[in-house]
């Protein structure tokens, strides 16, 4: 499998780190603008390979798009990334263009190529991708509820006390620090509710550490985390080179799923060689159907100002 990464900042660099490390894909090509900066970082980590045990074949190109040619996968991480205090929706007037551009770049090279975005705002950038490329729904996925997902077993594992292994959850919804859904109702350590060990003043700690937890990472760093994010999307790609047919929340372009259409949110997704293989709707409570609900509209409203920012 071939694999192009556009962005050798932090997450782009992670990505291809590791799906290099799970040694699935035969190559990886990252992209940046940046002289020289994608062939530092294709370097760098090509010289981890005896090290690390991995044969994936790393490069770097300087807005050389022909080195992506034939790629199977794309993933989009270019753009600016938030500084502390900011959300990510104020990326949306940088990003927005650069995710366009982006994307016809990608298709000139690799026309099957699957589409994965993780520059911010996500879900709109997602959205974005989908109209301007005008690709089936299964080929543009965004990531952002894999990562919120990862967080929250984090959380929950903390509150619990317990390995994060045993713990399940999962994350549905925009990929913001308010419209997020973790499905608390849901989650689980070892198949039983954590409502059996937690009270639900400790369980909507949980919720609302998961919500900021893009946020409170960036208050420690500076700027945007790398590592879960780098982490989160490759195993999205992994799950596509593989067909795995594993379930992942993923921003899915919607047509009537979940009552909403015309909109890219993070629902469940089965993953396979085709991209998204089908979303799946689960039974949502009352209460967690009106959030979802509620997290579309703030999607929307962002999706809402890309006419404007495009202009
Ligand atoms: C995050 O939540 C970058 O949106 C990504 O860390």
């Amino acid at each position: 499998m071939k694999v192009t990464v556009v962005g050798a900042g932090a997450v782009g660099a992670s990505c291809a780190e590791y799906i290099a490390i799970k040694d699935f894909a035969s190559e990886v090509v990252i992209v940046d603008i940046k002289e020289g900066f994608a062939e530092g970082k294709a370097m760098d980590l090509m010289q981890c390979a005896s090290l690390n045990g991995f044969d994936t074949k790393i490069t770097g190109s300087t807005s050389d798009y022909s080195k992506t040619a034939g790629s199977d996968v794309a993933v989009i991480t270019s753009g600016i990334p938030r500084k502390p205090g900011m959300t990510r929706e104020e990326l949306i007037g940088i990003n927005a263009g650069i995710v366009k551009d982006v994307c016809s770049n990608i298709l000139k090279h690799s026309p099957d190529a699957i589409i994965i975005v993780v520059s911010n705002p996500m879900d709109t950038m997602a959205y974005l991708a989908h109209k301007v490329t005008g690709l089936s729904r299964n080929r543009v996925i965004g990531m952002g509820g894999a990562l919120d997902s990862a967080r929250f077993k984090y959380r929950l594992a903390e509150a619990l006390e317990c390995p994060q292994s045993d713990v399940d959850g999962m994350v549905i919804g925009g990929h913001s620090d308010v419209g997020m859904v973790p499905l608390i109702e849901k989650a689980a350590r070892n198949s039983v509710k954590v409502s059996e060990f937690l009270s639900t003043e400790r369980m909507q700690e949980v919720v609302e550490a998961t919500k900021v937890g893009g946020a409170t990472l960036t208050g420690l760093l500076g700027t945007s985390a790398w590592y879960a994010p780098g982490a989160a999307v490759s195993a999205l790609v992994q799950a596509i080179a593989q067909d795995s047919q594993k379930m992942f929340p993923c921003s899915a372009l919607l047509d009537g799923e979940y009552g909403l259409s015309d909109i890219s949110i993070g629902v469940p997704c089965v993953l396979g060689k085709n991209g998204i293989e089908r979303i799946v709707e689960v039974s949502l409570s009352d209460a967690e159907s009106s959030k979802l609900a509620e997290s579309a509209e703030g999607v929307r409203k962002t999706n809402g100002l890309l006419d404007s920012v495009l202009a």
